[in-house]
């Protein structure tokens, strides 16, 4: 058994000053309780019992590169001695801008800030500010961040009741102390149905500012879109006016250099990117074409924030993005390889052990649950998962020394090999037989 007699204390010890205990809410829910990490190395992480693990979680996405990487490590010190942050302009954010143009397909320019959550709201109002236009379509099980505008409860099976998707008034928020009309703007439809899409584009278009999508649905099963949906997203929104935003907070940088868009060839006006973009530095980023992003030149939309841009941010994303460019992006093929094997060891000792599951893996990201059913491909399907049987699963998996994601969302990186994949497969076999 695990140890844990340290980390208990230590979270006991946090609850009395720290709200919650956790520095994000999320993290709370982790079982047989929420982990205190001492130190980590590549793709190896040591608690403070003394418990180490092969890590799959991987901070919740960022950490494409592994732990404290050498590489990345030394730029940021070197950036750091140089002055962590001045509210001046400095040379890392124009050649961080330079390069993720050059990455991006469908980048003319980018605006830097801190997270996610800030690409997000800045996207949103690019759109609005652009098509004078107020509403937003939004989809069941995708995450678009925490902030007001857009933060439905998540993930939940009460959304399907809104699929008319005209009165976002009837949205449920995402927490208490969410004003019950910061939703009103919302439209909140099913994802991967043409037909619904195309029926309330067309009867709102002249109301509707943004489509803002997952281009695969990461935060509820990495379900990838059907064959033909994003391009007739992509139809649509140039068709009659309506900015398309593809959210690819987790999928940028992941899914390819490029990430999902690049992958799939598809050009929205602009992307949400965060996570993978800085290694694990706190930094995000809008990009998108430059009819729209010429509202920041020009000062139409205000885009704002203290450590925007800062010195050790965008040091660690040049070294991060130069890092996965090395060999042209040889990497990717590598970390989707080994997840390939995975994944499918997965399925095969989910059948030995006769546990009902599915592992929907693309790229180096998968989502593994138990649910009878041949295949996941919809929020609706994906509801009927056996979470607490999964996070049961997940507190065994800690116990055979593999860091995984209480709700089954698995990443890699660019550190991870054959022999972390081959202990992890044996620790899998003998956590399912345990669960049995
Ligand atoms: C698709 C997507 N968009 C936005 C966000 C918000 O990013 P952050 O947590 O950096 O604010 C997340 C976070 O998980 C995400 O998965």
């Amino acid at each position: 058994m695990i140890k844990t007699d340290i980390t208990k204390s230590k979270f006991e010890q946090a609850k009395a000053h720290l709200a919650g205990g956790v520095a994000s809410s999320l993290r709370a829910s982790m079982k047989p309780a929420p982990l205190y990490a001492e130190s980590a190395k590549g793709a190896r992480l040591r608690d403070v019992d003394g418990n180490e693990y092969i890590d799959y979680l991987l901070a919740y996405g960022p950490l494409i590169l592994g732990h404290a990487h050498d590489g990345l490590t030394e730029s940021i010190v070197k950036a750091m001695r140089q002055g962590y942050t001045y509210g001046l302009q400095h040379d890392g954010e124009i050649e961080l801008a330079d390069l993720l143009t050059e990455i991006l397909p469908c980048a003319d320019k980018v605006a830097l800030s801190g997270s996610g959550t800030e690409a997000v709201m800045l996207a949103l109002r690019l759109s609005r500010a652009h098509t004078g236009k107020r509403k937003v379509v939004r989809f069941h099980g995708h995450y678009h961040g925490w902030s007001d505008s857009i933060f439905t409860s998540f993930p939940s099976a009460g959304l399907a009741q809104n699929d008319a998707g005209s009165d976002g008034a009837s949205i449920v928020p995402g927490t208490a102390g969410q004003s019950e009309n910061s939703l009103e703007d919302i439209i909140l439809l099913p994802w991967n149905d043409p037909k619904v899409l195309e029926e309330t584009l067309r009867a709102h278009a002249a109301d509707i500012a943004a489509v803002i999508s997952e281009p695969v649905m990461c935060n509820s099963g990495c379900i990838q879109p059907k064959e033909g949906y994003l391009e007739l997203m992509r139809q649509l929104t140039t068709e009659l006016g309506i900015v398309l935003i593809l959210d690819e907070v987790i999928t940028g940088f992941r899914l390819s250099l490029g990430g999902a868009h690049g992958r799939f060839g598809i050009k929205p006006d602009l992307v949400t990117i965060g996570k993978a973009m800085g290694g694990g530095i706190a930094i995000s980023a809008v990009a998108g074409n430059a009819e729209l992003m010429k509202l920041i030149d020009d000062s139409t939309v205000s885009h704002l924030g203290t450590l925007n841009g800062n010195c050790v941010s965008t040091a660690a994303a040049l070294a991060t993005l130069r890092e996965l460019a090395k060999d042209n992006g040889s990497v990717y093929e590598k970390m989707e390889q080994l997840f390939i094997t995975l994944a499918s060891g997965i399925r095969e000792l989910m059948k030995k052990h006769n546990l009902p599951g599915v592992v929907n893996q693309i790229g180096p990201v998968f989502h593994m649950m138990f649910i009878d059913a041949e295949e996941v491909t919809d929020f609706e399907t994906f509801n009927k998962k056996d979470g607490a049987k999964y996070a049961k699963f997940a507190e065994i998996m800690l116990d055979e020394g593999i860091l995984i994601r209480p709700n089954g969302l698995w990443y890699i990186s660019t550190v991870h090999g054959q022999d972390e994949i081959d202990q992890t497969l044996q620790a899998i076999d003998r956590s399912l037989a345990r669960l049995n």
